[in-house]
């Protein structure tokens, strides 16, 4: 008798359709926190759960749709709260009263389902991404063990190893209904190195920014699964911005943009054929030129990328006497001022100058009629032959006075999300509270920082030039 109902449970859960979760349950993320306990806690932090909550993205769609008559509609939602969209619950209609915190937890930001449920893609922007709309979780886990929650299925679609960047890439680029393009992410991925098809080098967003351990990808105690080589791929999509509201997680968001930031982006020369290593990036050449060279490292895309018309990334350089004096300096920006607005002649940032029809410079999205972009390019080719290989960019100072004066030069690059003037329009129009902007933190990668020195230019790796050794 007992082998008989030992049989019928086999059969019954082989069978599976019936005993798994309901489509509504699977939706909520906290179903799967019960099995993926890790998964859940790397995601609760990440952009893509704030993608709702977003106290600027609220205040800019609310400020959008009342610009835009409505016309701006579930454009928006559909990104940042897709689930919402794809369940009807946010529609053109109602997009203009749209509350995060009315939306259940099962739309609340980019979700596990959402992205787990992606059955084909349409668009390589303005998330072109179709759900199946069933209960099977796709993954690049192959003979995925049974799960008592949900069908699984290895999907090459989403396994990083073997996409073309196109799940992350049609959401991640977006294209306005006039035509700009105001985040390429996937279209710069397109153009670069690490789209191309040798394998050595092909590395997707996924291989980037979803770091391969080995261990347990069910890892709730009691299932009986077993350890997986590189099979858990991290969850907490750390890259610029940050929670300005708290949030799950900051601590581990901070310490994962400081990882991934910090071997990004340098000031040094290029690195010579015979070596491995790089001179330094900072040279002071008669009879008063300073150059500050910033290059990428290891970046799939531009930098910055993505909002990068929302970004200030800049070069700060001071020149000082033996005495510390200053005799010359550019990109001293103080906290709460914008790098544009300081009145520096000479200040160079990296971003996508937005502008509206009339020239002036566009804040928000429906605003914007052109862009002047000025990015640092991701690598196109490894040949170094090619005269494209060398995609760095240069700040470039001249006539400086005093020249000879100069004992010691420092250079950094300095990062913010967003700019303040962006958050106080949005304050000014009632949509923002005023207590966001003192959140916004200056970042600055540890290796786009040098210091060049008169007592030990030219020697070492900068033999030969009015540079700094390393
Ligand atoms: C009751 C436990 C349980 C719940 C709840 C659960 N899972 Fe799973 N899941 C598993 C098990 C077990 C596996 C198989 C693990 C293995 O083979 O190593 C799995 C595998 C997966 C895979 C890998 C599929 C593949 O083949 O690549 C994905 C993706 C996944 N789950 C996503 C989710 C998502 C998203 C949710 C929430 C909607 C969820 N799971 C809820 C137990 C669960
Ligand atoms: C932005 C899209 C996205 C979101 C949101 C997302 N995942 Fe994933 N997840 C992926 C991708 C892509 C992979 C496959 C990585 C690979 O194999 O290259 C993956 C893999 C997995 C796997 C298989 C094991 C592994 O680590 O590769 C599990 C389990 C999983 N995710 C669970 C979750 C859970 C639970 C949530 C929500 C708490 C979630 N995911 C949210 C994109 C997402
Ligand atoms: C449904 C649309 C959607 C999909 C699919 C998606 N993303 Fe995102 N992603 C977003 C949105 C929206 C944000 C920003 C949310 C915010 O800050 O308000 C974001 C933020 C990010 C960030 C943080 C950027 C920063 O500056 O901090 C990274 C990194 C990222 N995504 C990588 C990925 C990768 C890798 C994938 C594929 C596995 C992916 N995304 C898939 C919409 C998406
Ligand atoms: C070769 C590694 C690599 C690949 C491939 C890659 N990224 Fe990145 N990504 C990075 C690094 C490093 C940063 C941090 C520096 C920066 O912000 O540009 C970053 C930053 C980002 C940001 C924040 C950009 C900003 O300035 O606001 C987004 C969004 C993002 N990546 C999405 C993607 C998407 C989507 C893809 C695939 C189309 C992708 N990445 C492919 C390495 C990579
Ligand atoms: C095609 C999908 C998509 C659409 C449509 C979209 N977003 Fe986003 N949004 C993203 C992605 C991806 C990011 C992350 C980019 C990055 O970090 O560089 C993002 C980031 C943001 C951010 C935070 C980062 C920043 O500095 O800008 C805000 C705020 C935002 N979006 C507002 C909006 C508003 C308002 C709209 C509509 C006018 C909108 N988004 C439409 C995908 C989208």
């Amino acid at each position: 008798m007992k082998l008989v109902i030992a049989i019928l449970v086999v059969l019954a859960s082989a069978c599976g359709g019936d005993d798994i979760y309901p489509i509504e349950r699977l939706q909520d993320p906290n179903t799967c926190m019960e099995c993926h306990p890790s998964h859940f806690t790397q995601w609760s932090g990440s952009m893509h759960a704030y993608a709702a909550d977003d106290p600027v993205f609220v205040a800019m769609n609310k400020r959008g749709q009342r610009e835009t008559q409505g016309a701006l509609g579930a454009f928006c939602i559909k990104c940042h709260a897709p689930m919402a969209v794809v369940n009807g619950t946010i529609t053109d209609a109602n997009a203009a009263d749209f509350d995060p915190t009315a939306l259940s937890p099962a739309e609340r930001g980019i979700t596990c389902y959402f992205c787990h449920n992606v059955d084909k893609i349409v668009a390589d922007h303005n998330n072109g991404l179709v759900l199946a709309n069933d209960q099977t979780m796709r993954g690049g886990a192959k003979n995925p063990a049974t799960s008592p929650a949900h069908h699984s299925k290895y999907d090459t679609l989403i396994h990083s190893n073997t996409n073309e960047s196109e799940l992350c890439g049609s959401c991640h680029d977006i294209v306005l209904p006039n035509g700009i393009a105001v985040e390429r992410g996937f279209a710069e991925w397109k153009q670069g190195v690490f789209a191309k098809p040798d394998a050595g080098i092909h590395l997707t967003c996924g291989n980037c920014h979803m770091k391969p351990s080995t261990g347990v990808i069910a890892d709730k105690v009691g299932l009986s699964v077993n350890s997986r080589v590189d099979g858990f791929h991290e969850h907490t999509f750390p890259a610029i911005d940050q929670a300005l509201i708290p949030f799950p997680e900051q601590a581990a968001q901070a310490a994962g943009i400081k990882q991934i930031l910090d071997p990004s982006i340098g000031i040094i020369g290029p690195k010579p054929r015979t070596s491995t290593r790089a001179p330094g990036g900072i040279c002071l050449d008669p009879p008063g030129k300073l150059t500050v060279r910033v290059d990428s490292l290891n970046l799939g895309h531009s930098f910055p990328s993505g909002a990068a018309f929302d970004r200030r990334v800049w070069v700060e350089v001071t020149a000082y006497r033996a005495d510390n004096s200053i005799v010359f300096e550019s990109g001293k920006v103080p906290d709460g001022v914008d790098p544009e607005d300081i009145g520096d002649p000479n200040l160079f940032g990296l971003w996508d100058r937005g502008k509206q029809a009339d020239g002036s410079p566009a804040h928000f999205f429906w605003e914007i009629a052109s862009i002047e972009s000025k990015l640092l390019k991701g690598s196109v080719t490894l040949d170094q032959n090619d005269p494209a290989f060398d995609h760095s960019v240069t700040a470039t100072f001249n006539n400086l006075v005093n020249f000879s004066e100069i004992d010691r030069i420092e250079a950094l690059v300095r990062i913010r999300a967003f700019p303040y003037e962006t958050l106080r329009l949005l304050v000014a129009s009632g949509d923002l509270s005023p207590a966001i902007e003192s959140q916004l933190q200056t970042l600055a990668p540890k290796y786009a920082q040098s210091t060049w020195l008169r007592a030990t230019k030219g020697t070492g790796l900068a033999v030969n030039t009015n540079c700094n050794p390393e």
